[in-house]
């Protein structure tokens, strides 16, 4: 059990757990993309560790660039989509890989795959560390999901509490009497 600010959250999935789950993935990548060159595009802050770990797996030539989208604060979705920061990288003709840390209504996927089309990329796939399928609102065909998870709030592993809690090799969800707490007050 750790505490972040004023929650306390439990071990969801282990870090040795997480590893194999990426190294699956990876596999999945090094096959499908072979002689592709693909250009992953890894979305910030969330899933800085995700990209870290899984690019030491993949084993193709491939390149890798960073953007910045945002459209939670706290435990709740705003709703709102901000600007994507950062694209400096020239997708056209390129087999384009987004990687996430999670998708939860899918609302930041949805607005970054219409920003990356209009760069005309040879192709575009999601590559994301977890999944909600139970929150999912917009439809969207993700390839690559490393780990489907239930509508809990989780943190760890690159995924943040207002900030905090990024930094840990597990997963990490809200403990049981917190979960409670949660759902009375309506705000997952
Ligand atoms: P979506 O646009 O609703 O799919 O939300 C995606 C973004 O919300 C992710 O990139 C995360 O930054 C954040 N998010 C969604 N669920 C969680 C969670 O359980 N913990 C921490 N961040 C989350």
């Amino acid at each position: 059990m750790i505490q972040v600010k004023d929650r306390h959250f439990e071990v969801m999935v282990s870090a040795e757990q997480l590893q194999k789950d990426i190294a699956v993935l990876a596999a999945r990548i090094n096959e499908d993309y072979a002689g592709k060159e693909p250009l992953f595009v890894a979305v910030l802050n969330g899933a800085f560790m995700f990209t870290a770990d899984l690019l030491k797996m993949v084993t193709i030539p491939c390149e890798v660039t960073f953007v910045k989208v945002a459209s939670y604060e706290g435990m709740s979705s705003t709703g709102q989509v901000e600007e994507i920061l950062g694209l400096e990288a020239d997708l056209t003709n390129r087999h384009i890989i987004i990687l996430e840390d999670i998708v939860d209504t899918g609302l930041t996927m949805t607005e970054l795959l219409r920003n990356l089309r209009d760069f005309r990329p040879a192709s575009v796939e999601v590559a994301t560390l977890l999944l909600k399928p139970e929150c999912l609102k917009f439809p969207l065909s993700i390839k690559y999901v490393a780990r489907e998870i239930p509508n809990i709030f989780v943190l760890g592993f690159g995924l943040d509490y207002d900030g905090f809690g990024r930094n840990t090799r597990e997963l990490y969800c809200l403990a049981a009497p917190e979960i409670k707490v949660q759902s009375e007050l309506n705000i997952l």
